[in-house]
């Protein structure tokens, strides 16, 4: 098995983007080291039983320490981009000036990639809040917003030379909604009109950086990642259908329709008001809705939906038998590609880039190997899954695999792994897996794709 795609494809044009992507908190460590304050998830991770087995960031993969070896490694699976992200705690002081030590740490990775000709794709909000700020209310509080406005001024001026793309926020459906609203992240509160408001400022948040990351990083690209699963009705039931509407809406419009429409979905008005912020300000559409070079969409799975009279839908499996991951998520291509389809037609986009898409397996380290087929299959279907929408005219200018390695994957803590390389969290041993070892060969028959195209344009020049 390896990963494959059509011959014709544009996806073996120079101009589309691989790579591979990571988060601060899931492989970083050292969260007391060098003045770190901590965040959200440092608190949320000592909750008992908030987290499978009682799981922390403390040390995680160690990357605060192992990051050269981390590039190395990156660089040998012949990408040609890296996303991370930066921890907001790592970097600014409780005075809301930057942390020198933590600075340079961002400073060092970034420059190393650069060395490395590997493009930089850097979120500045992947989910760890400074714990101070959440004891101020944290995304329920409007200030909240101001505060993340100025982190991104004062970190983009100080990175700015090494970034090639900025990131406002990752997924803030995960962050508002599984945070706010469903209580299974940090901070670990739960009451829809918490989540649909700290939605809205994380939103806000995200419209007042983008000024300031244009001002200070003319030449980068500045956008957003949002998740998105595809989500069905159950049947063909109008309840049914109306549960799949609902969930669509509240998971996924909820969040793009702000961003490119300026609006929160009209049917929330009639049919659930208490789904909409209650603090909405002046203006505050406009500032959302300001234009962005790229939509970074993360997309794993879909799902189905019953209707539920309390809260409009219930999850239900699929009725027919389909292949799960071991985080009981479906393997559902064609379901990337609608979704792709799906909003192609809905809104005039920004070129896509699918910043995160990947699968969990109950990966086995045997001999030295780890022989993740379902893994190496999952990639090679969505990768085609994305071929076929680029076909029906979707822009997608980017993939990132997630993720680079096994890491702390939030809730489940170190239980699920998602890497394309094995990490054995006694020894901090990286191994590529299979699946690494597909991407890097598939890589590089791309490259040598494009070095013959090169080579014969050349000689073509030469002899007319
Ligand atoms: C996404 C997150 C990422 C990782 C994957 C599996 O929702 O952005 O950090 O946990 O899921």
């Amino acid at each position: 098995m390896s990963i494959q795609l059509p011959e014709n494809t544009k996806m073996l044009a120079s101009s589309f983007t691989y790579g591979v992507a990571t988060a601060a908190f899931q492989i970083e460590g050292a969260n007391t080291e060098d003045g770190r304050l901590e965040s959200i998830w440092d608190r949320f991770c000592n909750q008992p039983n908030a987290v499978k087995n009682n799981d922390d960031g403390r040390i995680a993969c160690d990357h605060y320490h192992l990051w050269e070896d981390d590039i190395k490694l990156i660089q040998s699976l012949g990408v040609d981009a890296y996303r991370l992200s930066i921890a907001w705690p790592r970097v600014i002081q409780l005075d809301g000036q930057l942390n020198p030590l933590g600075v340079r740490f961002y400073q060092e990775v970034l420059k190393a990639l650069k060395k490395a000709n590997i493009k930089t794709f850097v979120t500045l909000y992947h989910w760890d809040l400074p714990q101070y700020l959440e004891d101020q209310g944290g995304w329920l509080n409007r200030d909240t917003c101001y505060k993340f406005r100025d982190y991104a001024n004062l970190i983009s001026q100080a990175l700015n030379q090494y970034v090639d793309s900025w990131a406002t926020f990752n997924e803030p459906f995960c962050a508002a909604i599984l945070g706010y609203e469903f209580g299974i992240h940090a901070p670990g509160l739960s009451d829809p009109k918490y989540g649909r408001q700290a939605a809205h400022h994380i939103l806000l948040a995200h419209g007042l950086a983008l000024p300031v990351l244009r001002k200070n990083a003319p030449s980068a690209q500045v956008g957003i990642v949002l998740n998105m699963n595809r989500s069905y009705a159950a049947s063909e039931s109008s309840e049914d259908q109306f549960a799949g509407l609902m969930r669509e809406t509240l998971d996924n419009q909820f969040f793009i329709e702000p961003l490119m429409k300026g609006q929160y979905p009209n049917i929330l008005q009639i049919v659930a008001p208490h789904y909409l912020p209650a603090m909405v300000l002046e203006g505050d559409m406009d500032i959302i809705s300001q234009p962005i070079d790229f939509l970074g969409l993360n997309y794993y799975t879909c799902n189905h939906n019953a209707f539920d009279a309390e809260h409009f839908f219930l999850n239900v499996k699929n009725s027919n038998e389909v292949e799960y991951t071991d985080i009981g998520w479906e393997v559902a291509p064609h379901a990337f590609k609608e979704l792709l389809i799906n909003l192609h037609q809905q809104y005039e986009l920004p070129p896509i880039i699918i910043t995160e898409n990947g699968a969990a397996c109950a990966d086995t380290l045997i001999n030295g190997e780890v022989n993740d087929e379902q893994r190496v299959r999952y990639l090679n279907a969505h990768l085609n899954a994305i071929h076929n929408a680029i076909e029906a005219g979707v822009n997608i200018q980017g993939y990132f695999a997630w993720s680079l390695m096994d890491n702390f994957e939030w809730a489940e803590g170190y239980s699920k792994r998602f890497g394309l390389v094995h990490v054995d969290y006694q020894t901090q041993k990286r191994t590529i897996k299979r699946s690494g070892k597909a991407y890097q060969a598939f890589l590089k028959a791309r490259n040598e794709c494009l070095f013959k195209t090169v080579l014969e344009a050349q000689k073509t020049i030469k002899t007319t």
